[in-house]
């Protein structure tokens, strides 16, 4: 695996895999990587015969009261696990690489950023549209890989290629869980053993309605109070919605088509989210 942190070395690494026309897919990340990380690595891997990584914290996607400069790093350790994941290059730039001081140009989404976290955290969806276009720009990969954990963030995204004319396939992977339920997350690390067991009610809630809707409840109301009902021991919860899984507007009632419960919410000082899609 090589490491490289410009985008001109990069394009010079990528250059013959493109000429020769072998298929590069692409999974960005913030890194301090987990198995549902991992999980995107694998599926790029089956699917292209070069698999790009990188690894950007990006400040443009944090609020001014969230927590950039404390979210976890531990790059070695990302290192040795994407060679370990079979990488075949880890594409880590500085910040500055990517946003010199001069920078004055972002990408906008529209409708798809403004429920759900949109309403919650102004400016993230923004942030992660434009960085994401940058670094789509400058690794132009075939296929891009993205986790179903990041509902909202997947949708902004493939609006956004199609929008904006990139020529790349985008690819929702499963959300990974832990043994009990938690979705994995870099911020999982934040919670203490306490607040950990308390952050299990958000999966379970979602498990719940989930078994309702397969038990044949189509009442988007009840489904929510299903959930809801799990949610007691969240310190804060920020939103329960069921919405139409692509379009992120409410979910038609009865429900037909896709549809997604999302669920926000804090325990202690960590905000989680969770989703399951119901009908895919
Ligand atoms: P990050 O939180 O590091 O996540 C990187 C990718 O891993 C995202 O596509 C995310 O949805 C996926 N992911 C995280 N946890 C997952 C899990 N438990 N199961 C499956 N996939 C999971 O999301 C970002 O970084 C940033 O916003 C980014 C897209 C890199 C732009 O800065």
């Amino acid at each position: 695996m090589q490491t490289i942190t410009t985008a001109a070395e990069l394009r010079r690494a990528l250059a013959d895999s493109r000429k020769n026309d072998r298929h590069i897919g692409f999974v960005p990340t913030m890194g301090y990587l987990h198995e549902g990380h991992l999980a995107l690595v694998k599926a790029s891997r089956a699917r292209c015969a070069v698999t790009v990584v990188s690894i950007l914290v990006n400040p443009t996607q944090f609020g001014p009261n969230e927590d950039l400069s404390v979210y976890p790093r531990d790059f070695s350790r990302d290192q040795r696990l994407c060679s370990e994941a079979g990488v075949d290059y880890l594409f880590a730039p500085d910040a500055r690489e990517i946003y010199p001081p001069e920078f004055d140009t972002f990408v906008e989404p529209g409708d798809l950023a403004r429920p759900l976290c949109g309403a919650f955290r102004p400016g993230h969806f923004r942030g992660v549209a434009t960085v994401v276009c940058k670094l789509f720009n400058m690794v132009q990969p075939n296929v891009a890989f993205f986790g179903q954990k990041d509902l909202q963030q997947c949708a902004v995204v493939r609006r956004m290629t199609v929008d904006l004319d990139l020529p790349i396939e985008i690819v929702i992977v499963p959300t990974v869980r832990d043994y009990d339920g938690l979705a994995m997350r870099s911020r999982n690390r934040y919670l203490n053993a306490e607040e950990r067991q308390r952050a299990l009610a958000i999966s379970r809630a979602l498990f719940a309605a989930e078994a309702a809707f397969r038990a044949g409840e189509r009442d988007p109301e009840k489904l929510a109070q299903i959930a809801k009902w799990h949610l007691q021991s969240i310190d804060h919860l920020q939103y329960l919605e069921i919405v139409h899984a692509h379009t992120l507007g409410s979910a038609a009632s009865p429900l037909t088509g896709p549809a997604a419960i999302c669920v926000a919410g804090d325990v202690g000082r960590t905000r989680l989210i969770d989703n399951v899609i119901l009908n895919r």
